[in-house]
């Protein structure tokens, strides 16, 4: 469990809840099954549930590289691309890009470091890692609001985030975020999405408002759900008009 803990897992309250929920029907249903006819009903909810939490975290610790490892095989990146994590987290899309880059590109990761949203989660945290993999020459980190980011327009060739729109609320403040995306992009830069929570269409919907071009927009399958697949992950890839 600490292993997971500092491997970074993404909302870790929610699986650690689903497990509980799931082992306390199975353990009521075996104390209470002479007297309860229902019980394989409360069996099968306990398993429901475990099952749920169980998937989250494969998708946690392995999906979502798997997602991001079939995006990055579709790109072409150039080795002097200037790169805009937008969440990093412990920093898994900053590293993916940084390990492409050579010294004259650079890879910026922005976080605000909430625990809520994954575990560990911290800026000296993620410059070990960065350390770690001896990539401080082209990745680095700093404390940012992905409402208000400190850079000037039109400086990156391509803004990315990884499963951290959907922790932005409301709608409008999503939308804000969007448009503090597009603002710090170049001109048909590329922007990648990936997220989870039902909000594809508003994400879609705002980057044709700004002109931008779809170049694919996808839903994963069991890879990538967290619990199941009523809540899944997809992906966005568009390219910024060449006027913004
Ligand atoms: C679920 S984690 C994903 C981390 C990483 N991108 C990944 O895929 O492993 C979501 C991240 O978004 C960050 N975050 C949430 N709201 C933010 C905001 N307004 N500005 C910057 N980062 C934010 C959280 O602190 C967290 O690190």
């Amino acid at each position: 469990m600490n292993k997971l803990k500092k491997q970074g897992l993404d909302a870790p309250l929610v699986p650690i809840l689903y497990i509980i929920a799931g082992l306390l029907a199975l353990i009521l249903s075996v104390i209470f099954y002479k007297y309860y006819s229902g019980y394989l009903w409360t069996v099968f909810y306990g398993l429901i549930m475990i099952c749920g939490g169980l998937i989250f975290i494969h998708t946690s610790i392995r999906g979502k590289i798997i997602i991001w490892d079939s995006i990055l095989s579709t790109l072409t990146i150039p080795s002097d691309s200037q790169v805009l994590d937008l969440g990093t987290g412990h920093g898994l899309v900053l590293l993916k890009f940084a390990q492409r880059l050579s010294s004259k590109g650079h890879a910026t990761g922005i976080d605000l470091w909430h625990n809520q949203d994954q575990s560990d989660n911290s800026l000296e945290n993620t410059q070990n890692i960065i350390k770690t993999k001896n990539l401080e020459h082209v990745a680095t980190v700093m404390t940012a609001n992905v409402l208000e980011l400190p850079f000037e327009d039109a400086k990156y060739d391509f803004v990315v985030t990884s499963l951290a729109l959907h922790n932005i609320k409301p709608a409008n403040a999503r939308k804000s975020a969007l448009n503090e995306a597009n603002r710090v992009l170049k001109p048909q830069g590329t922007l990648i999405i990936v997220d989870t929570g039902h909000n594809k269409k508003e994400y879609l919907s705002v980057l044709k408002a700004n002109g931008y071009t779809i170049k694919n927009s996808k839903t994963y399958g069991i890879v990538g759900w967290w619990t199941g697949p009523w809540m899944s992950t997809y992906s966005i890839i568009a390219s910024a008009p060449i006027k913004q």
